[in-house]
């Protein structure tokens, strides 16, 4: 089923969402927004196609399909996919040093595939055409998810360990100022940002993190991004809850895909992952802050503060009991502290920044699919005041890349992809 625009509430942004969306349109994927993000980022394209689902199912499917074309032989979907030249970026393909067809960066990013197929199955209007899509997509999407397991999963904990903030799609969260302070920037070479050309710096991650992120792509280049030498000797190598939390969420919507469709071993095979990252969440649990937090397994240390992606637990099914109290009273402390939720990072802790990109800002990406979580696990009321915040930070704002929740203002790239897309699918709509 396809939403018509009667299923929206009353509101002058859907024609926006959509022109947006057709904007950023390059032909069988979308670039976050133009200028800023001038290729395909991975999450970006699970969400793009959410939204591009309401105006063209076979364009949403082609999103995905587009995507997984990229992956390695090793089954690593990367980051970014550089279908083009774009010097408007920083860094470009010749910095990740990756030589493929297309090139892309050598890292991950969080595996929301999976489950954005999910639901656009669900939602499809010929399940059979769909199913077919669906049939062709799985073995490679459990390939991805294998790939997880073998190159990052810490198998001490269970966690998803990323080798790079922007793995964890969430560049500068303050989770990552203890591991990165470590990191020795003296051979970094020299370049020169793009971003702050298209956004006011004091949105962005300052220059010290810059020449920490550069050094670590500089050290996985010069290892040829080999996942074995990466995980034995990289310098930064971080559980990281986001990861952990949508990836074993994605292997339960891939054993419930390989199911409906008769796919019976690759069925067991993503459900035998699933217990290990249930392990891995519960080590990510940080008992003196009473939420899931990052765990620096280079150093033992875990992070300071909770994150927007902390309420992910529920999403991922393992926030029960007191655990899952814990969390719905964190959550009451950001609703008083935040007239928007969610911050994506603590309001009580000094690093907060409101408008500084993951220091604070709210992302209606990741809204959704704590929303979601709350709303599968009985949590209705604070599922719906997640909705409708998102929903009035877009009608009052337009579609920015992320708001400030104290006040509500648009912040980073304006006519964001995701945004839009996350309009479409979520935020206007009546429903879940
Ligand atoms: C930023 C975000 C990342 C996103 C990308 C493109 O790097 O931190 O999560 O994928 O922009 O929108």
């Amino acid at each position: 089923m396809a939403s018509t625009t009667e299923d929206f509430a009353d509101s002058g942004r859907h024609a926006e969402a959509e022109a947006i969306l057709r904007g950023n349109d390059m032909g069988g994927y979308s670039v976050p927004s133009e200028g800023l993000y001038p290729f395909q980022w991975n999450w970006d394209s699970a969400f793009a196609a959410l939204g591009y689902r309401v105006l063209d199912e076979d364009r949403a499917w082609a999103e995905l399909e587009t995507l997984l074309g990229a992956q390695w032989e090793d089954g690593m979907v990367p980051h970014v996919v550089f279908h083009k030249e774009d010097p408007r970026y920083f860094p470009g393909p010749d910095r990740w040093g990756v030589d493929r067809c297309p090139r892309t960066t050598g890292i991950s990013q969080p595996p929301v595939l999976a489950t954005a197929m999910r639901r656009l199955l669900e939602l499809s209007s010929d399940r059979d055409k769909a199913a077919l899509r669906v049939r062709a997509m799985l073995p490679k999407v459990a390939t991805w998810h294998g790939w997880f397991l073998d190159a990052r999963v810490d198998p001490e904990t269970g966690c998803v360990a990323v080798i790079h903030p922007w793995e964890a799609g969430r560049d500068n969260s303050p989770e990552w100022d203890g591991p990165l302070s470590r990191i020795d920037t003296a051979g970094v070479e020299p370049y020169e940002r793009r971003d702050l050309e298209h956004v006011d710096a004091a949105m962005r991650p300052k220059a010290a993190d810059y020449d920490r992120y550069m050094a670590l792509v500089q050290f996985g280049r010069d290892r040829g991004w080999d996942d074995r030498q990466l995980a034995a000797e990289a310098p930064f190598r971080v559980g990281d809850v986001g990861m952990t939390a949508i990836l074993l969420r994605a292997n339960r919507d891939l054993v419930a895909l390989a199911e409906q469709l008769g796919l019976t071993d690759l069925a067991s095979r993503a459900a035998g992952w699933i217990p290990t990252l249930e392990r891995g969440m519960a080590a990510l649990w940080n008992d003196r802050i009473g939420a899931y937090t990052a765990l620096d397994l280079r150093s033992g240390e875990r992070g300071g503060g909770v994150t927007s992606v902390s309420f992910l637990g529920f999403y991922a099914g393992v926030a029960t009991g007191e655990q899952g109290r814990k969390l719905i009273d964190h959550l009451e402390r950001f609703a008083d502290r935040c007239r928007y939720l969610i911050p994506s990072y603590d309001p009580d802790h000094p690093a907060f920044d409101p408008r500084r990109y993951w220091c604070g800002p709210a992302w209606i990406v990741i809204n959704r699919l704590v929303a979601l979580g709350l709303a599968e696990t009985g949590h209705d009321g604070w599922s719906d005041r997640i909705h409708s915040d998102s929903r009035a930070l877009i009608e009052n704002n337009g579609f920015y890349e992320y708001f400030d929740p104290v006040d509500g203002a648009g912040c980073g790239g304006p006519k964001f992809t995701w945004t839009a897309a996350m309009w479409l699918d979520w935020a206007a709509m009546a429903g879940k």
